[in-house]
């Protein structure tokens, strides 16, 4: 073979390699189909306008003009990552369904800093499933009706029947105080009122406000590093707890709360003790923060509706009047399951209330549906209240109409996801819904009330009332 032959063919099998390595590349990469959407500024992103706050009861101007221009999946760029943004209920199903699959839980490092790297919002994969076991243990159906119930009504009584006659107070506050002193009774068997049970919710307050902060920079004066300062105070009062159980059942002491959550973790578990401390952490804010937003939006929506105020007051004296012939006196777990309208009025104050606006995943492998691809790696937020806002899912969706849930014997249509959905569904939402019940129970029997200072929930993203949500209570003439 010639010289010039032998340079041809080395020159033609170069051209071949590349133009293979080009057609396989092409291929390799196919132009993704991304939904539309806008990235906003470098770094910052669109997330200055997702963040900015916005009346609960609507979906924000931010959502509505996004969906009005790119439909209800679009692509942006927020908490410095490019982002999906899903306000398409099928999606976000999709999305809660595949958890661990195609998705898992992502959320913002800053809140792993606060709520600690074992919280249940952080973690994933095995780790998830073990700590979601003992979460669901402790918050189970037969733990709620045959140990919770009894001490859900106590903390209520105690709350609601502080009030004075004709007196100011803020809803949100007592609905407070209702959840964490249940919180704090079940996790740790702390007394409300008790100094030590106080020094707790102090600084449980301040641990809030950074978790729910904007600005999570550890810097001083910041509300993120009071409430990493808070959460440190917290994880040693727990500790010493803990401590406390471990020598008195050393000395053979009779543990009286051994129903409460520490108990069962330190005998049940093989947690280490950082595990053990942000399990119990993540259930006392879990616990106690959206649950009493949930009641306050139940007391800023009944007065707007007298009507749903009488059938509601109706069920319960219809409760009550039937539990006096019988001489029984405590409400029980079958007069829970009687409160059907009260399931309703439960249900719209959800619905339209929306404690929790969006989840935060990522996607773990590329994703297709309908059409678009969301590449590996992505940040994705499926919007859980969208669904609740649209026409097509719930008639008039900006009215508070609790009959639209009746007949449907308490079950919800799939469109309809206060708790999350799939393998990380609330694990407390039975408890929640208890919880709002009894609260509401011996609210309506009690006392009539009106909204002040024409106070309204906000979403900062966290829904909360800026005002505390004042009213003014009259005891009915009637109380029980
Ligand atoms: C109206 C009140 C409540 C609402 C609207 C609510 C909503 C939610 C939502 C949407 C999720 C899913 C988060 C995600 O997928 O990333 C969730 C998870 C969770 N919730 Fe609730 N929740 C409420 C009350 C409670 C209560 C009273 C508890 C009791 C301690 C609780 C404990 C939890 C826990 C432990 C998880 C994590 C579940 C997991 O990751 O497996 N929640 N909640």
């Amino acid at each position: 073979m010639s010289d010039s032959h032998l340079t041809f063919c080395f020159l033609s099998s170069i051209l071949a390699l590349i133009v293979i390595t080009f057609i396989f590349t092409k291929r390799k990469k196919p132009t993704l189909n991304l939904p539309p959407g806008h990235t906003g500024w470098p770094l910052l992103g669109e997330t200055i306008g997702y963040l900015r706050t916005y009346q609960a009861l609507r979906l924000g101007e931010f959502m509505e003009n996004h969906i009005a221009r790119y439909g209800t999946i679009y692509r942006s760029n927020l908490f410095g990552e490019p982002a999906i943004v899903s306000a398409d209920a099928g999606l976000n199903r999709f999305i809660m369904q595949n958890e661990g699959k195609l998705f898992e839980a992502s959320y913002p490092k800053s809140l792993g800093g606060v709520l600690g790297k074992w919280s249940m919002l952080v973690i994933v994969g095995d780790m998830h499933r073990d700590m979601r076991n003992i979460s669901l243990n402790f918050l189970s159906y037969s733990r709620v009706r045959f140990h919770l119930f009894k001490d859900i009504d106590y903390h209520a009584r105690r709350v609601i029947f502080s009030w004075k006659h004709n007196s100011t107070i803020s809803a949100q506050k007592e609905a407070r105080r209702f959840t964490f002193n249940l919180m704090a009774k079940q996790i740790m068997s702390l007394d409300p009122g008790k100094p030590e049970t106080e020094q707790l919710k102090t600084e449980y307050v301040s641990f809030m406000k950074g978790v729910v902060s904007l600005v999570p920079l550890n810097l001083p004066g910041t509300a993120y590093r009071k409430a990493i300062k808070a959460r440190s105070t917290i994880l040693k009062f727990i500790e010493a707890k803990m401590e406390e159980r471990a020598k008195r059942v050393q000395k053979g002491e009779a543990v009286e709360e051994e129903n409460d959550l520490l108990n069962w973790v330190v005998t049940n578990t093989n947690l280490s003790n950082e595990q053990m401390l942000d399990l119990i952490l993540s259930l006392l804010f879990g616990g106690h923060e959206t649950s009493s937003v949930a009641i306050a939006l139940a007391i800023y929506f009944l007065p707007g509706c007298p009507r749903a105020m009488q059938q509601l007051r109706e069920e319960h004296v219809e409760i009550v009047t039937s539990k006096k012939k019988t001489g029984e006196v405590e409400l029980t777990w079958d007069d829970y399951k009687k409160m059907e309208f009260t399931h309703c009025v439960l249900n719209e104050t959800l619905r339209l209330g929306n404690v929790v606006r969006y989840l935060h995943r990522k996607a773990i492998k590329d994703v297709r549906y309908k059409g678009y691809d969301i590449p590996r790696g992505w940040k994705v937020l499926p919007v859980i209240s969208a669904a609740h806002f649209d026409p097509q899912h719930f008639d008039q969706p900006h009215q508070f109409n609790p009959w639209r849930w009746q007949g449907s014997n308490g079950k919800a249509d799939n469109n309809f996801m206060p708790f999350g959905g799939g393998s990380r569904y609330c694990a407390g939402s039975e408890l929640a819904k208890v919880e709002m019940a009894v609260f509401i129970h011996h609210l309506i029997l009690n006392y009539n009330w009106e909204l002040l200072e024409g106070d309204e929930p906000f979403v900062y993203p966290y829904v909360d009332f800026p005002k505390g949500l004042p009213i003014k209570v009259q005891a009915t003439s009637s109380s029980i």
